[in-house]
């Protein structure tokens, strides 16, 4: 079951520096695409995470339409549809049909969740910085939900893998937790 997660909590959904996927565009016209580039730069009041997105993405087409994203984390089982969406792009086909994954519409923003994500975070583009090759999309939390069995604050490791990006076509997996002895 998925429950809405505070949004002072939100950031812990992506805090471990996990490979996300970014749905983009509307629930009749979606699309989706692999980031690595990705981090928390405000934890609450606004929650926001910075996206770096190359100007050749489709989605970076679709994104700056409606300003709006979905943030989804997958898990190990989803590694081979995480690469795949990572590799090809939304521009002639639809990678929802050729992946598997399923688009679930939201209330809150246009591009929907993906099912079989453990958490999710529907965002609103709030800044834009246009770099080289790259925009740094400052995008702020409206709303965040993860599956209450894999996430109590944070990831539970022992039960949800995230995905690490290595290189190619290789990833790491966040598989337990350790603990430093000197508590803050
Ligand atoms: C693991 C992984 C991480 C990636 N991270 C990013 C990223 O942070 N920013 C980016 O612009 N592209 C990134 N990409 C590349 C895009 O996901 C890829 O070009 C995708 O096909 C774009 O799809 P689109 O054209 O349908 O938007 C990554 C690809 C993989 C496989």
């Amino acid at each position: 079951m998925k429950k809405e997660v505070e949004l002072n909590k939100a950031k812990w959904l992506v805090e471990p520096g996990c490979v996300v996927l970014v749905t983009s565009g509307t629930t009749e016209s979606a699309n989706v695409m692999t980031f690595s580039w990705q981090t928390p730069v405000n934890s609450a009041d606004p929650c926001l995470v910075l996206l770096a997105i190359h100007h050749a993405r489709y989605s970076y087409d679709l994104i700056k339409q409606n300003h709006q994203l979905v943030i989804n984390v997958p898990g190990e089982e989803l590694l081979e549809q995480t690469h795949f969406v990572g590799q090809v792009t939304g521009r002639n086909i639809d990678k929802f049909k050729e992946s598997g994954l399923t688009p679930v519409p939201t209330t809150v923003v246009e591009p929907p969740l993906i099912r079989q994500c453990a958490g999710h975070l529907e965002c609103r583009v709030a800044e834009t910085f246009k770099m080289q090759t790259h925009d740094l999309l400052i995008c702020e939390v409206l709303r965040a939900v993860a599956d209450t069995d894999l996430f109590d604050g944070r990831w539970i490791p022992e039960k949800f893998h995230t995905l690490h990006y290595l290189c190619g076509n290789k990833y790491g997996v966040m598989e337990r937790t350790i603990e430093a002895q000197r508590k803050k």
